[in-house]
């Protein structure tokens, strides 16, 4: 019974090799498998059947019998790799090479404006200042009544305004800066003030490398008891220092801007050359007195910067006009 048994595993392990050698697709591959391998296969039921057998036999015949099964998966194994080796030098011949490396998607990136700004607003979150955002198209009292600017200030001629609606009571325009939103938060929540607040501005403008009709501004303000030039001057230290490095030299010059007193320009050291960054000042107390904070008991600081600038200064960019230009050759090299 042993040696008849024997005979038949050959025999079965010939018929097996010799239709694994005629299937030559995936599908024939897997037919092959089902028929000897899987758990309702040849093998499985042989398998099966050993418990029939005398028990002097089982034991020899169940180990043959795996043996077996162990050859036919790696026989199986091997011709399912040779198959799909085919399978791809058929594809060649078709004129599709899937062996080439896939090409990469295009995933784009951020702006760098945004980036630049995204590395600003961080620096002053870390200070303990919260990002607000507000409206592009801004009502006049807010971007310059309410700023210290009435209609008739020169400072008016500085900026000059895109209007979006000149004729109404209250005017509309596209503002000219984001110090609009240092009312607008004042106008909401009582002191203490930390906020940045970035965004989008545009002036009617001739443009040239350094300006352009549309850029982004971050204002800055804080507004507590008790704060004073020296808070302003060691805040934007620590800025410049983490924006362009421990070592840059900082300077602080007086300045005019009607909704601070004193105002001062801001300049970093460029090789030798200071270059303004942004305007700062301890907030006028009108502007303080027109939220109907008191200004006896309050002060603050405030500051709006052009992130183009300081990313020109950054990266060497000489022209302010390719940040809105488009031109993905000059995009995508950030
Ligand atoms: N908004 C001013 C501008 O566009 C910049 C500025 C100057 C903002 C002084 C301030 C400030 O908050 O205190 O020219």
């Amino acid at each position: 019974m042993s040696e008849s048994a024997s005979a038949s595993t050959q025999e079965l392990e010939r018929a097996a090799l010799d239709s694994l050698a005629a299937a030559e697709s995936e599908s024939e591959l897997e037919e092959w498998r089902i028929e000897y391998l899987g758990r309702r296969g040849v093998l499985s039921s042989r398998l099966r059947s050993v418990g029939a057998l005398p028990v002097e036999e089982r034991r020899e015949a169940g180990a043959s019998l795996n043996r077996l099964k162990n050859r036919l998966s790696n026989a199986f194994d091997e011709a399912a790799e040779r198959a799909s080796g085919s399978a791809d030098r058929r594809s060649t011949d078709d004129g599709i090479d899937i062996t080439l490396p896939g090409r990469r998607p295009n995933l784009g990136g951020l702006h760098p404006s945004e980036m630049m700004m995204r590395e600003i607003l961080e620096v002053f979150n870390d200070m303990g200042f919260q990002t607000v955002e507000g409206p592009i198209v801004e009502l006049e009292k807010y971007n310059f009544d309410m700023l210290n600017v009435p209609p008739d200030h020169p400072a008016r001629d500085l900026q000059d305004t895109l209007w979006i609606d000149r004729e109404s009571k209250d005017r509309v325009l596209l503002r000219t800066q984001t110090s609009p939103m240092q009312v607008r938060t004042m106008e909401k929540q009582r002191p203490p003030v930390r906020i940045v607040s970035p965004g989008l501005c545009f002036r009617h403008e001739a443009t040239d490398a350094t300006h352009e009709w549309q850029f982004h501004q971050i204002e800055g303000l804080a507004v507590d008891e008790g704060v004073t030039m020296s808070d302003l001057k060691g805040t934007l230290y620590e800025f410049a220092r983490r924006i362009f490095g421990t070592q840059r030299k900082i300077r602080f010059r007086c300045d005019y801007f009607p909704f601070v007193e004193p105002g001062v320009d801001v300049s970093v050291d460029w090789d030798g050359r200071w270059v303004e960054i942004m305007g700062a000042g301890m907030v006028h107390p009108k502007v303080l007195e027109g939220v109907g904070y008191d200004s006896s008991k309050y002060t603050g600081f405030a500051f709006g910067m052009g992130p183009e600038r300081i990313a020109m200064l950054r990266y060497n960019i000489e022209d302010i006009r390719h940040f809105f230009s488009n031109d993905l050759r000059f995009l995508s090299q950030f």
